[in-house]
């Protein structure tokens, strides 16, 4: 019995999680990117370590040093963080997508300090990809088998039909569950030591968890993913 009860509920599952706000350059020294700071993301990625994973944490910029004990692949930008995601999605159980991926990207990414010249410049922005919506292709594509494709996890940061806009995004890239939070909230979300969140799946409302430290968050999830993923501990 003392055997079973140290047995960790994510022990031999490989897990993903992506987490800060991308970088999109415009010059060597200049860049467009978001508020995130990591946070939520290292809190994933540092719970599935101390519940058994082996984590892989994908990561863009983030305020402070990542956690020890994961793979850590450092992807400045959308089009990189695809790539580094797309590579290691068939091998994962599960992948969490915490990052904020920065919807555009400019134009050009010009090789040299931009000069300055005319009293007002105008910035051309191209939509970046779409990293989780990828996934849910691939997924559902020919080549992903459906009985050993992951089990995947997107995040909705609204202000405003949290609900609406969170189920949208579930059934439009195909995920199995949509973590929402609400921005507009004080002391919540972007850049917090805190969250609360409300947790959508086929079916509607999962799980809603109201403000508490990220890393409680990160672990209520994770054992929310081991249950509906059919997990058992191995
Ligand atoms: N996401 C992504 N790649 C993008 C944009 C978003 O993988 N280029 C992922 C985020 O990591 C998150 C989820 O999609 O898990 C939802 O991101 P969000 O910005 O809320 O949704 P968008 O589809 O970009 O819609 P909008 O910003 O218009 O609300
Ligand atoms: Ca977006």
């Amino acid at each position: 019995i003392s055997l079973l009860k140290g047995k960790k509920p994510l022990a031999g599952r490989k897990v993903l999680v992506t987490a800060g706000g991308t970088i999109e350059r415009l010059d060597p020294v200049r860049y467009i990117t978001n508020d995130s700071s990591g946070k939520m993301g290292f809190a994933l990625a540092e719970a599935a370590r101390d519940l058994g994973a082996d984590v892989t944490l994908v990561c863009a910029r983030t305020d402070g040093p990542p956690p020890s004990g994961v793979t850590v692949v450092r992807t400045p930008s959308a089009g990189e963080m695809l790539a580094a995601v797309m590579e290691r999605l068939p091998e994962m159980d599960a992948v969490v997508k915490a990052a904020a991926v920065a919807d555009y990207r400019p134009a050009e990414r010009h090789e040299n300090k931009m000069k300055k010249g005319a009293e007002t410049m105008t910035l051309t922005l191209v939509r970046n990809p779409d990293i989780l919506q990828e996934i849910g292709n691939w997924r559902y594509s020919d080549e992903g088998n459906p009985r050993r494709s992951p089990f995947v996890v997107g995040f909705a940061a609204e202000t405003t039909d949290v609900e609406r806009h969170a189920l949208d995004k579930l059934a439009r890239k195909r995920a199995d569950l949509i973590v929402a939070n609400d921005v507009s909230q004080e002391g919540v979300g972007f850049g917090a030591d805190s969250n609360a969140v409300n947790v959508y799946g086929a079916e509607g409302l999962v799980l809603a968890l109201d403000r508490q430290s990220k890393r409680r968050i990160a672990e209520r999830l994770w054992q929310l993913i081991a249950d509906r993923a059919g997990w058992k501990p191995s």
